[in-house]
C-alpha cells in the first residue's frame, strides 16, 4: 500500500497538521523578519495600499470592486506567503511543492471549453476571457479545511460575467469545473493520491452569487503557477478546495456533480463545504484558525466566522439547509 507520511490534507492518509512544513515555514519567518513576523499580531491596516504589484510577473489590474462584501478591511497575507504556502496537489502535496515545481506549468496558450447545458458552448481563448468582463481588485479571507487562512487580494470578475454569456438553459442545475491534468507539465499526477483530473462543483445560485469570482491575477500581476495560472474559481464563502485552480473545461450539468475530494473522501468532504465554525471535520475542529503570517510564538488562532464572514451575502443560498447533513 502507499504510505504517505506528513500529508495532513490526504484523505485518510495524514496526521492532523503537517508538522513539518509548518515548522519549517516559522522558522523560515522568524528569520526573514527578523522578530518582526512576532509583532504583526492583528494589525488591520489600509488594505489597498498593500496591494501594489511585487514586479515578478506582467501586470494585471483591477478597479476596486463594487461588489457586496468584496473588499475586506483586513491587512493582506504577504505576497510571499501567498505564493509559497500552497495546495496543488498535481505539482506535489507539500506546501513548498507547488512554488518550487509548477514552473513546468505553461499557462500560454490556453482555452477553457464551455459545454452541458448552455446555449452557447464553445471555446474561449485566454484573451478572450480576459477580455470578458472588466477587471476588479478582490480582497478576500480564504479559509482552508486544514484550519489556516490568508488575506489574498485576487484580479478577476464574476463568474456570473461568464454563464451569462453562454446562456444556461433550464437543466443546468449545476456546475463542474475541470483542471488540467497534463502529466508533461505536472509532476505530481504521477502519485494516485487523488483521481486526476482535479475536479471541483457548484450549484447554479451559488455560482450565479456575485462573489464567486473567475481570477487571473493577484497583487496586481497575472496568477503565479502555483496559485492556479492563468485562471481559477474563487469562492470566498467555502473551503479553499473547493477554489479549483488552472480550469480548462466548464460542464453545465442537472445533477450535482463529483468532486476530487468528495471521491476521494466523501465522509470529510462534502458538495458543499461551506465554511462553518459549528461543523468539524472528522479530523479537524474548523472553530478556530491560524491566520499565515501571524504565526509569532504568542499569536493567537482566530475564531472561523459562518461561511467565512460572508454570511450576509450567501446566508440565503442555504435557508432551511441543514448544514450539518449537507457539510
Ligand atoms: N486546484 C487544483 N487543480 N489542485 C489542487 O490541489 N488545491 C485546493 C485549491 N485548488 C487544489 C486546487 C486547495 S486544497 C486549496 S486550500 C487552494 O487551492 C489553495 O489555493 P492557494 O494555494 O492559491 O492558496
Amino acid at each position: 500500500m502507499h504510505i504517505i507520511k506528513d500529508r495532513g490534507f490526504t484523505p485518510g492518509r495524514g496526521d492532523i497538521v503537517t508538522p513539518k512544513a509548518v515548522y519549517a515555514r516559522r522558522e523560515f519567518l522568524m528569520q526573514a523578519a527578523a522578530g518582526g513576523a512576532m509583532a504583526a499580531g492583528f494589525s488591520a491596516g489600509p488594505a489597498l495600499a498593500q496591494t501594489a504589484a511585487p514586479g515578478k510577473l506582467k501586470p494585471l489590474s483591477g478597479a476596486k470592486s463594487a461588489v457586496s462584501g468584496a473588499v475586506t478591511m483586513e491587512k493582506p497575507t504577504a505576497y510571499a506567503d501567498v505564493t509559497s504556502y500552497n495546495n496543488f496537489y498535481e505539482f506535489g502535496t507539500d506546501k513548498s511543492d507547488p512554488a518550487s515545481r509548477a514552473g513546468s506549468l505553461k499557462p500560454q496558450p490556453w482555452s477553457v471549453v464551455i459545454e452541458g447545458e448552455v446555449k452557447k458552448p464553445g471555446t474561449w481563448d485566454l484573451d478572450a476571457l480576459l477580455k470578458l468582463a472588466p477587471m476588479e481588485e478582490r480582497i478576500y479571507r480564504m479559509r482552508c479545511v486544514e484550519g489556516w487562512s490568508m488575506v489574498i487580494p485576487w484580479v478577476g470578475y464574476s463568474l456570473a460575467e461568464l454563464i451569462k454569456r453562454v446562456e444556461p438553459t433550464g437543466d443546468a442545475k449545476y456546475l463542474q469545473f475541470v483542471t488540467l491534468a497534463d502529466k508533461a507539465q505536472m509532476p505530481g499526477l504521477r502519485s494516485p493520491v487523488l483521481d486526476w483530473p482535479y475536479v471541483e462543483g457548484l450549484r447554479m445560485d451559488e455560482a450565479m452569487q456575485p462573489l464567486a469570482m473567475l481570477a487571473f491575477g493577484l497583487y496586481g500581476e497575472v496568477l503565479p503557477n502555483q496559485n492556479g495560472a492563468p485562471l481559477r474559481l474563487v469562492v470566498p464563502w467555502k473551503y479553499g478546495f473547493k477554489s479549483a485552480k488552472s480550469i480548462v473545461r466548464i460542464r453545465f450539468v442537472d445533477k450535482q456533480p463529483k468532486t476530487s475530494w468528495e471521491t476521494a473522501a466523501a465522509r470529510e468532504y462534502g458538495f458543499y463545504s461551506n465554511v462553518n465554525p459549528k461543523v468539524d471535520h472528522p479530523r479537524w475542529s474548523q472553530a478556530t484558525e491560524r491566520r499565515i503570517g501571524e504565526d509569532g510564538l504568542f499569536a493567537k488562532k482566530r475564531p472561523t466566522l459562518m461561511f467565512n464572514g460572508y454570511e450576509a451575502q450567501v446566508g440565503q443560498l442555504y435557508a432551511g439547509m441543514d448544514l450539518a447533513k449537507f457539510y
